[in-house]
């Protein structure tokens, strides 16, 4: 199987010991803590299951800096996004451990124990360099910006001791999976080449195509659809729903045996390209050999262009850094002439009429307007779950 990113093996920063577990959440009562936004949490659990590979903890001022301009980590590790634990109140640090309180499940408890290295403030004129170049704009109106520029000034480095996996392992059971799981799962199953698909979204027609094209041309055993179980920006369709439609259409659409759905737990950013490099990084620690880069990969409004999350693998990752291959998708739409969904590109004799073509928008217009999604796009069997969510909501 792939190598972890730059390992030999993960380094997943749970502590798996249950009875060394049970002696950190004694300690962690103790220790001064703080707690962590959403944001930080959500890193901590990736850091947990070794997603994050070969990162022992948060990083500091100097590294989230280095990493905007470079893509680089003082130290030299190829990393696109810095991973920061981000506090607004120093005075909640004494001590050289701290425990990390988790601001997303009831009464706050204990996330992770945190050893400090620093503690450093970024300056606004930093934060405001640190987006531009991270997410190619300082725009509120930006989802991921504004949500990282509303974070603490104040930045938290040192290698972090994980003691669960927060809200993902109690709300999504069968759907969240660390990446030492999804690991063993491809091991079990006999699988060499695996494709990784990272979605945001219930899968429609498009995506669906895009998993069967990919699975075929790169000649894999299997596909392991990931989705995003974090927060995302208001409208955003929840992951509970998502799971049902993603397993519905799984279900009556692929052959057995040749997916693994699963989800992690990590915020959206909305970085577009940087972070289609954070996905792939994480995806070559999950064990895929390949992952799918469509048209505007984990983008939104106009920030980026349709194909920059490819174009950024070609032109500001050097060669040989990944281990992982990208696969490059073309714009996936409906066909007319054919009656069935295609890549455009495959499809050289066609005009642009000869094409339907739908946004995520336009569907969630659809839906709250009630109106049933075109067979073209969505599966019946997903739009029904899709349109009952409406309906409630
Ligand atoms: S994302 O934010 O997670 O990228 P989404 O779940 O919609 O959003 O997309 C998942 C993957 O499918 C991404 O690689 C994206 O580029 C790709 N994709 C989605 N829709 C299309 C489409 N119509 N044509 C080509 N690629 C697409």
């Amino acid at each position: 199987m792939i190598k972890p990113y730059k390992s030999d093996a993960l380094t997943p920063r749970f502590v798996c010991d249950a009875e060394r577990r049970a002696e950190l959440r004694r300690e962690a009562e103790q220790l001064p803590s703080v707690l962590l936004n959403s944001s930080s949490a959500s890193s901590a659990v990736m850091l947990g299951a070794g997603y994050f590979t070969p990162l022992d903890g948060f990083m500091n001022r100097a590294d989230a800096l280095s990493i905007a301009d470079e893509m680089r980590t003082q130290s030299g590790l190829f990393w696109p996004v810095p991973i920061l634990n981000r506090i607004s109140d120093e005075g909640d640090i004494a001590g050289e451990r701290i425990t990390l309180r988790d601001s997303e499940v009831a009464g706050n408890p204990p996330l992770a124990i945190q050893t400090v290295e620093s503690v450093d403030t970024l300056r606004s004129d930093e934060l405001m360099h640190i987006a531009q170049c991270v997410f190619g704009t300082t725009d509120h109106e930006h989802p991921g910006v504004n949500t990282f520029l509303e974070q603490g000034a104040i930045v938290v480095s040192g290698p972090v001791e994980v003691l669960n996996f927060s809200y993902f392992e109690t709300e999504f059971p069968n759907t969240f999976r660390t990446a030492y799981q999804i690991r063993e799962d491809i091991e079990r199953r006999g699988w060499k080449k695996v494709v990784a698909f990272q979605t945001r979204n219930p899968m429609h027609r498009a995506h669906e195509e895009l998993c069967k094209t990919a699975l075929e041309r790169t000649a894999s055993d299997g596909v392991v659809i990931h989705m995003l179980l974090g927060k995302l920006k208001p409208g955003d369709i929840p992951a509970k729903v998502r799971d049902d439609a993603i397993r519905k259409m799984v279900d009556l659409y692929f052959p057995e045996n040749t997916v693994i759905i699963s989800g992690y737990g990590f915020d959206m950013l909305y970085a577009g390209p940087r972070e289609a490099v954070l996905h792939a990084i994480f995806r070559q620690n999950l064990g895929a050999s390949h992952m799918i880069v469509g048209r505007d990969h984990a983008g939104v409004g106009d920030y980026y262009g349709a194909f920059d999350a490819q174009t950024i693998f070609h032109t500001d990752v050097p060669e040989g850094v990944l281990d992982i291959e990208i696969f490059e998708a073309d714009h996936t739409a409906w066909s007319k002439k054919l009656n069935q969904v295609v890549m455009m590109r495959d499809a050289p004799d066609h005009q642009k009429e000869d094409f339907i073509l739908l946004s995520g928008t336009r569907v969630r217009e659809m839906l709250s307007a009630g109106e049933s999604l075109p067979e073209e796009f969505s599966r019946p069997e997903v739009a029904k779950i899709l349109m009952e969510f409406y309906r409630q909501n």
